[in-house]
């Protein structure tokens, strides 16, 4: 796996990957599907976007992709972080290698934390953040899904290392 800045041309195959994510459901908190062009504009060459980096496989295929965004319930210098790893390829340490990448574009950039939001009942998600480093900092109780059924929402943060002396 090559991890690489991603590219617009990206778009088609990385909004198939994360729309079979949406549609599996019970993990990512996104429950739209995305156009190419909305995901474009929201998670990869947007306005908004900090950095994002996409696993590319020998073969050419891509296997995730990581967001650093911009948000408004955001302090300044935090960014916020989402991972999404092609549906069946779990567990291989796409996320992790795309996290190395995005920590070090995220601590060039001067930021100073990293925020993730998760379900609560996404367990496979919260226990990637806590083995990158991650650390609780809140949680927003009972946040409703679009059918109305109320999730928790756990916050957690990575601290990044600063620009040194
Ligand atoms: C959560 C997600 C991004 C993890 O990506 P990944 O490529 O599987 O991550 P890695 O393989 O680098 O996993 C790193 C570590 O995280 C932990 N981890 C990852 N997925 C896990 C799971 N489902 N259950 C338990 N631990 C998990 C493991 O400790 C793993 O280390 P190990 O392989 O040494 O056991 C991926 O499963 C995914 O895309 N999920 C659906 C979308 C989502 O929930 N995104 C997070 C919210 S934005």
């Amino acid at each position: 796996m090559d991890i690489r800045p991603v590219q617009d041309v990206d778009a088609p195959i990385l909004a198939d990957l994360l729309n079979e994510i949406i549609a599996r459901g019970g993990t990512t908190a996104l429950e739209e599907p995305f156009t190419p062009k909305a995901l474009a504009d929201e998670m990869l060459t947007g306005p908004d976007v900090t950095c994002c980096f996409v696993a590319q496989g020998d073969d050419g295929g891509l296997g995730g992709f990581q967001s650093l965004l911009r948000s408004r319930a955001l302090p300044d210098g935090v960014g916020d972080i989402a991972t999404f790893s092609r549906l069946g390829w779990a567990q291989k340490g796409i996320g992790s290698r795309l996290f190395a990448a995005t920590r070090q574009a995220a601590t060039r950039k001067g930021l100073a934390a990293i925020n993730a939001t998760i379900r609560a009942d996404n367990l496979g998600g919260l226990a990637f953040y806590t083995r990158l480093g991650f650390t609780d900092q809140g949680i927003s109780r009972a946040v409703p899904l679009r059918d109305g059924t109320p999730i928790d929402r756990v916050s957690k943060r990575y601290i990044l290392p600063g620009p040194g002396p």
